[in-house]
């Protein structure tokens, strides 16, 4: 045992890390060992991707199936799951580290969510694959083994995520790629460090809580994990021809439902062309909706970079910087606080 690890167990008595397995291509079957499309995700038991990765010295790891989708499918429901027990695991004084192996589609929205919640001060880390664990050569089992390593890191925290021996902070990842085995990058930011060999190379300092306080982020949680339905945000784009009429629709359909129902619109995120600029036609169609009550925010539907806003000019529709799938978690937690 390494005298890092020995040091921090002393000090925390934490010696296991706990593997939460809910689906992905990382536990995706193929019928065929040459397929890379086309596969089921979510079908290998966490347990069974476990066996054979190396454990880091002095540590044991637990695993627990939480859930078994297609991380495309994911919601509040699993959302849920996750948000309590990773809470729960984070309480434990004997859990060093958790690993939650997880689809690349819908990661950056589950790490996004986890951070700004949780703001964990022990290590959250997302474990990928870009092939399924049936394919000649899968790149989960690296994956897994890098995140078993950074989760037990002397120091880390917060919600990353390892996918092709890169370290992407929870805030900052996207997935850029569909196939590549390197899907993911932390655009401008950078990522936070690399694992090679089993050892980490840190650029940049561990994920810390934002402004946030710890009183409305328990405020969040107990909201999120209650009975009542999350805000309905809804996203959109900007394109050529955008002539609003499907902001029209959505209103005139929750007008249509009622407005005290608990799943009314609350909210839309449009992804602009360029530095988040909107059709003039579709501008239109979003402003009568603030009108009507709806928050609005705009962020760019270019893969990298983020809203520029010029302190000079008015602006119509508030601009985030953030991905539109990450914006929109952002406006549901900012209307659970409003
Ligand atoms: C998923 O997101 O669950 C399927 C795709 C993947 O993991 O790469």
């Amino acid at each position: 045992m390494n005298s890092n690890i020995e040091q921090r167990d002393e000090q925390t008595r934490a010696d296991r890390l706990v593997v939460l397995g809910t689906g992905g291509t990382i536990a995706g079957r193929a019928a065929r060992r040459g397929d890379h499309v086309g596969y089921r995700a979510g079908e290998v038991a966490v347990a069974d991707l476990l066996e054979g990765i190396p454990v880091p010295a002095g540590w044991l790891v637990q695993a627990e199936q939480l859930a078994q989708i297609d991380s495309k499918d994911i919601g509040p429901g699993v959302w849920r799951l996750l948000l309590a027990r990773v809470r729960e695991l984070l309480d434990r004084p004997e859990v060093g580290g958790i690993v939650i192996t997880h689809g690349t589609d819908t990661l950056e929205e589950t790490a996004y969510l986890l951070q700004r919640v949780l703001a964990p001060a022990k290590p959250v880390v997302l474990a990928c694959a870009m092939r399924p664990a049936t394919a000649l050569v899968p790149d989960g089992p690296q994956n897994l083994a890098d995140a078993l390593v950074v989760a037990a890191q002397p120091g880390a925290r917060g919600v990353v995520g390892v996918c092709a021996g890169r370290i992407h902070a929870g805030l900052t990842l996207r997935k850029v790629h569909h196939y590549r085995l390197d899907a993911f990058d932390s655009g401008d930011a950078g990522p936070l460090g690399l694992v090679e060999q089993g050892t980490c190379t840190l650029f940049q300092p561990w994920p810390v809580a934002d402004g946030t306080d710890g009183v409305a982020r328990l405020a969040w949680l107990d909201r999120l994990l209650g009975p009542q339905p999350w805000p309905r945000v809804e996203c959109l784009f900007s394109h050529g021809g955008a002539d609003g009429w499907l902001v029209r629709a959505l209103l005139a359909q929750d007008a249509l439902q009622g407005h005290d129902r608990p799943d009314r619109l609350q909210g839309l995120v449009v992804a602009g062309t360029g530095n988040g600029t909107l059709h003039a036609d579709l501008l239109a169609a979003l402003l009568e909706a603030q009108a009507a009550g709806l928050r609005v925010w705009r962020t760019t539907r270019c893969a990298s970079g983020r809203v520029l806003v010029a302190g000079s000019s008015p602006d119509q529709v508030p601009a985030v910087a953030l991905p539109p799938a990450q914006a929109r978690l952002a406006l549901l937690l900012d209307l659970l606080t409003a």
